[in-house]
């Protein structure tokens, strides 16, 4: 077990002050399809999500809502569960931050940082985002047009409110060479480069020390020492990704299963990840995050979709209309990872039609439709095991050596959509096998040596379907479970192991395999 290779995941805790939008379902898929990799590698897996519950933010909707916060936290709660399950998010653990274990890491992590000197008292006075729940400059606000001078938060376009507080103040800027140093020491931690590149220029522009406490506001974790304030919701919530493997709480567990390997965080919230978070973290003389991949938003009618631009699209809108795999397929084929994306509905019919009911379903019903019309519905033992045919079956799984060792290594690269076009030139491939091999003129050949082809070419054909199950599943585990279930297969296609999965050769003899519905059936608009 001990030797067992390790891959822990988190999400960014999301916000309760309204139901999730698909930009949270958009991160949520790309964690949980990267967790279901490594799975599939044979790893042991933690993925990690959940709910950031403190802060003037929350405690404002619910005050909206005539609720107090932890009423309003709870009610939220569902929602945002029922988003995983809706999504087939295969998350190990939901943590939210008001709940016992998170809140006494907290109290511990500032302890910490009390300790080693990392906080002082000072008066502050400034903007504040209550959206963003971020301290500005006055040189990073802008007005209606985007311009700079107006008293607007330059991601939201809202007013921002004037702080004047007595607060407890940590020494950011004393990390500023520490962070420099380690970012070229380990240039993936931060991921893509231009991230890396924007973190290192705003570094060398040098750091402000930054609040750390609120006395203005209740709804947080109180100072353990200076009970008139309450932590500031940002180092709160980025606590969870230690306090949720027992940080504070259960230091066995902590050490086995920190750091993490990777915190996947949209470009908004960039700067506490990848400047804050591992401030804190060496203040606190603790490990550091493995890598923090930071990917760009799903734009609604060109903007970030967001509660104060009402352009928000719900993740059921989209399952109702196409289900739940091809939203995953859409999410992550159709933008590029770490860049900007608009979300079209024109483009996800195009596709569903495309790539999933035209290249995997429709190569998926004729073969299982030839099985069973010319093969009584039973596979075959002939695969062209060892290349023994010379031809077509050797260029086929050619073709899916080739794709595995891509798809893998662009996914492990986060590089979602060249991955998935990898795996589709796999598709293409058989999909070309079954027009060159023409099973269906070799069905109406009785000889002996047509019959025995036809065998192995549709032996061939169901072995391609296997795999593609298999290395569809991280992305499609439904699509890839009902595939499965056509062939007949015992287990699972996320149960298995990839590695050995990807051997060519094993699908049993004399399975009955079944057409059954279309895997996606064509959709008109
Ligand atoms: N609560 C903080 C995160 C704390 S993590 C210690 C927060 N929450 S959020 O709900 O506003 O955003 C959570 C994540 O969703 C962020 O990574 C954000 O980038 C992402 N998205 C929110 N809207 C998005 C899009 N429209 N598109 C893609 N992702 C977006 O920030």
């Amino acid at each position: 077990m001990s030797n067992q290779e390790y891959f822990y995941v988190t999400t960014p805790i999301y916000y309760v002050n309204d139901v999730p939008h698909i930009g949270h379902a958009y991160t949520t898929v790309a964690a949980d399809v990267l967790a279901r990799w490594y799975r599939l590698k044979g790893y042991r897996v933690h993925f990690l999500t959940g709910m950031d519950e403190h802060g003037e933010k929350v405690a404002k909707t619910a005050a909206e809502k005539g609720m107090t916060p932890q009423e309003w936290c709870d009610h939220m709660a569902p929602h945002f569960q029922a988003m995983l399950e809706l999504l087939d998010i295969s998350n190990d653990d939901f943590i939210r931050t008001t709940e016992e274990r998170h809140v006494r890491g907290v109290v511990t992590l500032l302890e910490t940082l009390q300790e080693k000197d990392a906080l002082y008292l000072r008066d502050y006075e400034g903007p504040y985002c209550v959206a963003c729940e971020t301290y500005l400059t006055g040189g990073e606000l802008v007005d209606a047009e985007g311009g700079a001078g107006g008293n607007l938060c330059p991601i939201h376009k809202s007013p921002v409110d004037h702080l004047r507080e007595h607060n407890w103040f940590f020494r950011l800027s004393n990390y500023r060479d520490r962070l420099l140093d380690h970012i070229k020491e380990h240039p993936e931690f931060i991921e893509p480069a231009t991230r890396r590149n924007e973190v290192i220029s705003f570094l060398e522009e040098g750091l402000n020390d930054i609040s750390f406490s609120r006395s203005t506001i209740t709804w947080g974790v109180p100072l353990p020492w200076d009970t008139d304030q309450v932590a500031y919701v940002w180092p709160d919530a980025l606590a969870n990704y230690m306090t949720a493997v027992g940080y504070g709480t259960n230091e066995e567990r902590f050490h086995q299963d920190w750091p993490a390997s990777l915190h996947l965080v949209g470009k908004d919230i960039l700067r506490f990840h990848t400047i804050i978070w591992p401030a804190i973290l060496m203040a606190a003389d603790l490990p550091l995050p493995r890598q923090v991949f930071v990917h760009g938003w799903l734009l609604a009618a060109g903007e970030k979709m967001s509660k104060t631009r009402a352009n928000k699209i719900a993740p059921s809108e989209i399952v109702d209309g196409f289900g739940v795999d091809c939203s995953r397929y859409y999410f992550l084929r159709d933008v590029s990872f770490g860049l900007d994306g608009s979300f079209s509905w024109e483009a996800m019919l195009q596709r569903y039609n495309a790539d999933l009911a035209n290249d995997i379903g429709n190569l998926a019903s004729r073969v299982l439709n030839m099985v069973e019309r010319y093969l009584d519905g039973l596979s075959p033992k002939e695969q062209g095991v060892d290349g023994d045919d010379g031809g077509e079956i050797d260029a086929l799984q050619a073709a899916l050596t080739s794709a595995v060792s891509v798809y893998g290594e662009r996914f492990e690269a986060l590089d979602f959509d060249d991955g998935l076009l990898a795996l589709w030139g796999f598709f293409h491939a058989a999909n070309r096998f079954v027009e060159d091999t023409t099973p269906w003129h070799l069905a109406k050949d009785k000889s002996p040596a047509a019959q025995a082809r036809l065998r192995e070419v549709l032996g061939a054909a169901l072995e391609a379907l296997r795999i593609s199950a298999v290395l569809l599943s991280p992305v499609m585990p439904g699509a890839a479970r009902r595939l499965w279930d056509k062939l007949g297969l015992e287990a699972a296609p996320d149960a298995q192991i990839l590695e050995k999965a990807v051997i060519w050769g094993q699908f049993p003899a004399g399975t009955r395999v079944t057409k059954g519905d279309p895997l996606f059936p064509r959709k008109e608009i």
